[in-house]
């Protein structure tokens, strides 16, 4: 039988570049989100490739229906990325460990009930603590977890509940832990500054980075990526994987992109690093996919570049983004 996906998340930034790609290969998905306006992928598919898509809406914390969506659709591979981000997990912690623990939960019991092949989940950089408490580097996947946010604690719940469905019910999947992901649809959440900062260039705005320090850049297209071939890939076992990417110091990254745009205003927070180690080894990512899809950071920054334009020019893009 031709593979099916279910996508959660879809109306985030990194589901927009997974229903890209699905959508490029010919790939059948279901695109869940708890959300029904399809702002982020409307930025990369055009309306028939949006009307062509099997869109459901689907709360993950509903254990019945995230059940009933994998059993009618006869669902063969998850790509699970529905979740809060740290700021709403602060904000809100009851709701963002429903969503992120609960919400997992209920994936990986759907998973083992109705024969899922592999599911990817998105576990984060945030399950580590500072970057002093890892001294050996590159950093690897299996160092302790001394998350410092409750959406860390969260997320390393999902990495021991996935072993736990490998363990128990051989629920095959790959936990992935993205850091600074960039690029087309990245507008929310600090680590979300980048990816603001090649807008602003196209629109020919300032803006402040809210950081500096070393930082693991990775795009979204190539995360994406990542998330479905980890899919595919998983058949046995519950590995957990670091992304690296691109390892680069903020001031580096403003200068590649005031070399590409020699008229952007990008400025950076001096003394601000982020609270997590940059120089990951992604050497169980490779042993589990072979190749990692990757575009260089020139690449994707000059493709960001073009598409935001022609996002402004058609008046898809909302600028207030740069504001918040
Ligand atoms: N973007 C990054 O830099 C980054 C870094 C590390 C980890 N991650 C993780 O990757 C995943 C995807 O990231 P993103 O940047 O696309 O996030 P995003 O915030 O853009 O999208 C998350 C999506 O989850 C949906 N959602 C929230 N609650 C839900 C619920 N109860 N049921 C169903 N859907 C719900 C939201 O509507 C949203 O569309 C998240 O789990 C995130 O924690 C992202």
């Amino acid at each position: 039988m031709a593979d099916k996906f279910l996508l959660t998340g879809s109306m985030g930034c990194i589901g927009a570049w997974v229903l890209r790609n699905l959508t490029d290969q010919g790939i059948d998905v279901v695109a869940t989100d708890v959300q029904s306006d399809p702002v982020r992928p409307s930025l990369l598919l055009n309306e028939q490739e949006l009307a062509a898509i099997d869109w459901q809406t689907l709360d993950v914390t509903d254990v019945k229906a995230v059940d009933k969506i994998v059993a009618d659709n006869g669902v063969s591979h998850i790509v699970h990325l529905a979740g809060l981000q740290i700021p709403f997990c602060r904000a809100n912690p009851s709701l963002g460990a429903a969503v992120n623990v609960t919400g997992t939960t209920n994936i990986f019991e759907a998973a083992r009930h109705h024969g899922v092949k592999g599911v990817s989940y998105a576990s984060s950089i945030g399950v580590m603590g500072p970057p002093e408490n890892y001294p050996n580097k590159p950093v690897a996947d299996d160092v302790p977890l001394i998350a410092t946010t409750l959406y860390g604690v969260y997320k390393a719940a999902n990495e021991k509940t996935a072993g736990v469905y490998w363990q128990d019910w051989q629920v095959a999947s790959v936990g992935l832990r993205p850091y600074v992901v960039y690029g087309t649809g990245r507008d929310q959440g600090m680590s979300a500054d980048p990816a603001k900062a090649v807008l602003a260039a196209a629109a020919g705005k300032p803006f402040h980075i809210r950081f500096d320090g070393p930082i693991a850049l990775q795009h979204a297209n190539d995360v994406a990526q990542i998330f479905i071939n980890s899919a595919r890939a998983a058949d046995g076992g519950a590995p957990v994987c670091n992304l690296r990417g691109d390892v680069i110091e903020v001031d580096a990254f403003v200068t590649l992109l005031q070399e590409i745009v020699p008229a952007a205003k990008i400025t950076f927070e001096k003394n601000a690093p982020l609270p997590y180690p940059a120089d990951l080894d992604d050497a169980g990512l490779r042993g589990v996919l072979g190749e990692v899809p990757y575009t260089p950071l020139r690449d994707a920054i000059e493709a960001d570049l073009a598409r935001f334009s022609d996002l402004l020019a058609s008046g898809k893009v909302d600028l207030a983004q740069l504001d918040a």
